[in-house]
């Protein structure tokens, strides 16, 4: 089942009217969205940066750390045996979650940031030399910029950028012209956290395999938002954190098809990503331990499972189709501010509403929401290129989950309205 969200105009009344998914309910999981900020309620529309947590997630971590605490697959005591079985038993709550084949292509990273840097040296410093080319888009985070930059000023390969329309889209024909014999990695993101723009990543895996050229997709603003099955898309890579996933910081996921981590060298060495040490030569173990080296985030992994153990108890249509009134309805109301201009206008988009005022600079409207208990994120969003692109030094952004409320809108509609009196 795929989440698309398409902005289609709404009332209030109607897009209250047409919920039938129990927002109230939902609310009452998250201990941390009844607080007060400043003296007024919170509405947290930071999700984009990171999104709050249910009570079942806290409640595994206090666990882990009063029960279960120890390290894993190293003691033969009690306590390592059940936090061994707790870690890679979400392991495997995180294969069926992306649909992986099999365990071993589930790695365990810090997140998003880390995997994709893993990717770039293990994969990217064997198999990619001087005069190669990586593709990526003009909708990057930094973190999908910077560590294939790194990689060419190491191997001497050359970065092409794929460009962007106005409306925030991938210009295919583009990405099809820059796709040639010395194509050898594209890496995509899946929802682009500055403009919500959901890309065509399985047109653009299937373009890529076309040439044999393996791609990765930096999934940290999709995996909250879509159903993600990672057979279905066909990628070689796929990256996720957990905090953004309604789990800890902390932990994140990269998904590899097994065929290609089996091929790739460790990105890091130490204990447990060992199968035998000597002064004259190290064995590697076997996936996914190769790739991780070190006492892991064991809490934060178990947090991760308990996060998408949440997830699988929420009906996901009802889920998208709160989400797509609440960015329909959003977009609506925020397009009818005078001065405002929404950045991010793709066709297909997750629950993300980057924008602008002529006169008044980002920063200061983020200080004047977070007065009125409205969190939103102000800046380049680690995203200047898009910036860039669109000719703003930063923009406001919320971002949405689906505990948020069409009320809350309103309430961010009405702190806009102050915006706009305090500056003129
Ligand atoms: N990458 C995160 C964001 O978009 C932090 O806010």
């Amino acid at each position: 089942m795929s989440r698309l969200m398409k902005a289609a105009p709404q009332t209030k009344d109607q897009a209250i009217q047409a919920s039938v998914f129990d927002v109230a309910r939902v609310r009452e999981d998250f201990p941390i969205l009844k607080q007060k900020v400043h003296g007024k309620p919170l509405v947290y529309f930071d999700n984009g940066a990171t999104s709050q947590k249910p009570q079942v997630v806290i409640a595994a971590l206090n666990h882990y750390y009063s029960a279960e605490n120890s390290n894993i697959h190293r003691g033969v005591h009690l306590l390592s045996e059940q936090a061994t079985a707790a870690y890679e038993t979400a392991r495997s709550k995180i294969r069926n979650f992306i649909n992986a084949r099999a365990d071993r292509e589930i790695i365990f990273v810090r997140g998003t940031t880390e995997g994709i840097n893993l990717v770039a040296q293990s994969y990217g410093r064997s198999f990619l030399k001087a005069g190669d080319e990586i593709i990526v888009s003009a909708m990057e985070h930094h973190s999908n910029i910077v560590p294939w930059q790194m990689l060419c000023e190491q191997v001497g390969a050359k970065l092409r950028v794929v460009p962007i329309n106005h409306d925030g889209e991938i210009v295919m024909d583009e990405y099809r012209r820059l796709l040639n014999e010395k194509t050898k990695f594209v890496s995509i993101t899946h929802v682009s956290n500055a403009l919500g723009t959901i890309v065509p990543v399985k047109e653009i895996v299937a373009l890529a395999h076309e040439r044999s050229v393996p791609v990765l997709l930096d999934g940290a603003q999709a995996v909250p938002h879509l159903k993600v099955d990672v057979q279905e898309l066909g990628c070689d890579f796929y990256a996720f954190s957990g905090h953004k996933l309604f789990g800890p910081t902390g932990v994140g996921v990269l998904y590899g098809r097994a065929e290609l981590l089996e091929k790739m060298p460790p990105y890091q060495g130490g204990g447990d990503m060992i199968s035998l040490v000597t002064f004259e030569k190290t064995h590697y173990n076997v996936l996914p331990y190769k790739f991780e080296a070190g006492t892991p985030h064991i809490a934060g992994g178990i947090g991760l499972g308990a996060a998408i153990d949440y997830l699988s108890t929420l009906n996901w249509q009802e889920v998208a189709a709160h989400e797509h009134r609440l960015l329909s309805y959003a977009t609506e109301a925020l397009g009818a501010i005078n001065g405002l201009r929404i950045i991010g206008t793709a066709k297909e988009k997750a629950g993300v509403l980057s924008f602008v005022f002529d006169h008044v600079h980002a920063h200061d409207v983020g200080t004047i929401l977070d007065q009125e208990g409205v969190a939103v994120r102000a800046g380049h969003h680690c995203a200047m290129p898009v910036m860039q692109r669109f000719g703003v030094p930063a923009t406001a952004r919320a971002s949405f989950a689906f505990y948020n409320t069409i009320e809350e809108i309103d309430v961010l509609v009405r702190a806009l309205e102050r915006v706009l009196k305090v500056f003129g």
